[in-house]
């Protein structure tokens, strides 16, 4: 970085601005839980607890026999601090407030974000599901969402 200091202060801007959102760190979501890793992580993508509210991660816990159409029940103990980390990183943003949603595909930032991708796209096989990040976002395993390791399939 030390090259900066030697360039004028409106060059600088200029490189900040080029390579700042590759840097900025937005939409790279690196709290991580053990427990929540396997068991949240075990039949779709361990989803980012910053992209629902408290309200929505509380509602969804206490009805894991009955997830979606599938039991994903779990032991009380490893329930409760899977809820705990959920909701401790969960996010308070008005941007993501879900109202009583506990899809976060179905929130209105989600739908917003995902506007320019077209209805044939949805309906690739190898998307299947909105709810299938990793199908676009290569590195949703590691948290990272970011533009850069967006692949959108054709
Ligand atoms: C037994 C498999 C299974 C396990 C384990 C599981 N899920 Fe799911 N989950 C599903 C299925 C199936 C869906 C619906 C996916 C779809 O619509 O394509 C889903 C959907 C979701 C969604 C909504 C995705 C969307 O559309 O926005 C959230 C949030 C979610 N799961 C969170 C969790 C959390 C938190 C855990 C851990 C406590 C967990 N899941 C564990 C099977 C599972
Ligand atoms: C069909 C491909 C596709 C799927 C599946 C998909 N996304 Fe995206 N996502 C995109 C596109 C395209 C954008 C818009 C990127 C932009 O305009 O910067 C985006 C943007 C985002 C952003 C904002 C990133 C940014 O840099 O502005 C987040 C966060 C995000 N998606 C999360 C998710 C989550 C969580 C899931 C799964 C529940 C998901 N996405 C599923 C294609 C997808």
């Amino acid at each position: 970085m030390r090259i900066y200091r030697f360039v004028n202060p409106a060059l600088w801007l200029l490189l900040t601005l080029a390579t700042g959102t590759a840097y900025a760190g937005e939409h790279v979501y690196t709290a991580t839980d053990p427990a929540w890793k396997t068991e949240c992580g075990s039949c779709h993508v361990a989803y980012p607890p910053q992209l629902l509210p408290a309200a929505s991660w509380r509602k969804l816990m206490t009805g894991l026999n009955n997830h979606f159409g599938t039991d994903a029940s779990l032991d009380a103990k490893t329930a409760e601090s899977i809820a705990r980390f959920l909701e401790t990183n969960s996010s308070t943003k008005r941007k993501y407030a879900n109202d009583s949603a506990l899809r976060i595909t179905e929130s209105r930032w989600f739908r917003k974000e995902h506007d320019e991708v077209p209805a044939r796209t949805w309906k690739n096989p190898t998307i299947k599901s909105a709810a299938n990040c990793t199908a676009c976002h290569t590195r949703a395993e590691q948290g990272d969402y970011s533009e850069r390791t967006l692949r959108v399939p054709r």
